[in-house]
């Protein structure tokens, strides 16, 4: 397995990314993905009414469009959240636009929401044969502004909610210009009134959670704690990437434009859930951002997240890692 990495580190990070899943998709065609099969599997954990095959799963971003669901379900993640999909197909921002840095274990990106619209993912999730929890992580297109970046959501909302579990609301993506604007009070007020008149007409009853960013003040997070607590938004994911490099080691990434991921994330993603947990000890809460080992994950779970998200970790540690938290 090791090897396999090492090869593919010769390539730019997104082609790598590509050919890795490529490469699973025809070993999950093969049969050859059994190894991977959690041994405790029959220990199901019940949450928000849905059954996880354990806390562990894929972060957005990994499978944007929904293509690598039964492979990468047959790894052993006990739940996927795909996406981030938008209403319409784009090509994100221009290449390279994907670095790996591996001196500090991270990685940089400024994709911009690539994907190949919501119609496709839609398909996909119609299709697939993976027994577990599904996520869709939704997004507005770059070309919407104003009142259409949140009814691109609602479109997004109304096309997929029979097809997937729990829906994410994604407004903490650092790629898509003033995106993350959707955090502050006047916008977010906006945005909810919106997603509370969806959930209500189409009498939706899967579990919505928000998605935020590490780099907001203290206040907008309590802002939207309160806002999630008296609404029917059910939860919240903490966190997106950072925006902050001011923590690499290698100074040459410092003013690189993207989000960072992978362990220089960790401590910042971790602060926030902490955070989340001394306001609300209740609210449902994924936790995400530097998940490299065994000992990472616990310590989210410790932290109080519900259940857990790996992306970068999983990149640079290969799927080993997952046999590695799971089963121990
Ligand atoms: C290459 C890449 C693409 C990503 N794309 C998305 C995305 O489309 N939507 C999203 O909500 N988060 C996206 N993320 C953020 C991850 O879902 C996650 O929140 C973040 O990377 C922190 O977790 P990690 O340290 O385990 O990678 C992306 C991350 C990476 C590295």
């Amino acid at each position: 397995m090791w090897l396999i990495i090492k090869i593919l580190r010769i390539f730019p990070p997104e082609i790598a990314h590509k050919i890795s899943l490529t490469l699973l998709f025809f070993i999950h065609r093969l049969g050859l993905l059994n190894i991977f099969k959690n041994e405790k599997q029959s220990e199901t954990i019940e949450f928000l009414g849905l059954r996880f095959k354990n806390t562990l799963g894929t972060a957005a971003g990994l499978d944007k469009n929904g293509d690598y669901i039964d492979c990468l379900g047959a790894l052993g993640f006990g739940f996927l959240e795909v996406g981030t999909i938008t209403p319409r197909a784009q090509a994100g921002n221009k290449k390279p636009r994907v670095f790996r840095l591996n001196k500090d274990k991270g990685v940089i990106n400024r994709l911009g929401f690539n994907n190949k619209g919501i119609d496709h993912l839609v398909t996909n999730l119609k299709q697939h044969k993976y027994d577990g929890v599904i996520g869709v992580n939704i997004g507005a297109n770059k070309s919407s502004h104003g009142k259409k970046r949140i009814e691109d959501y609602i479109e997004c909302i109304r096309k997929v909610y029979k097809y997937t579990d729990y829906i994410t609301v994604n407004i903490s993506s650092p790629n898509t210009k003033n995106l993350r604007n959707l955090q502050n009070s006047k916008n977010i007020d906006k945005l909810f009134v919106a997603l509370e008149n969806e959930i209500h007409t189409l009498k939706i009853d899967k579990p919505i959670f928000i998605k935020i960013s590490p780099d907001e003040s203290l206040d907008t997070i309590k802002y939207i704690i309160n806002k999630v607590q008296n609404s029917k938004i059910t939860g919240m994911i903490a966190t997106n990437t950072t925006t902050d490099k001011s923590t690499l080691k290698d100074e040459k990434y410092w003013d690189y434009e993207g989000g960072l991921s992978g362990e220089p994330l960790r401590e910042k993603s971790n602060n926030l859930i902490s955070e989340i947990r001394r306001v609300s000890e209740e609210i449902p809460l994924i936790g995400v951002g530097g998940v490299m080992s065994q000992k990472d994950y616990k310590e989210k779970l410790d932290l109080g997240a519900n259940l857990v998200q790996i992306y970068t970790g999983f990149i640079v540690e290969g799927p080993g890692l997952i046999h590695r938290i799971i089963n121990k």
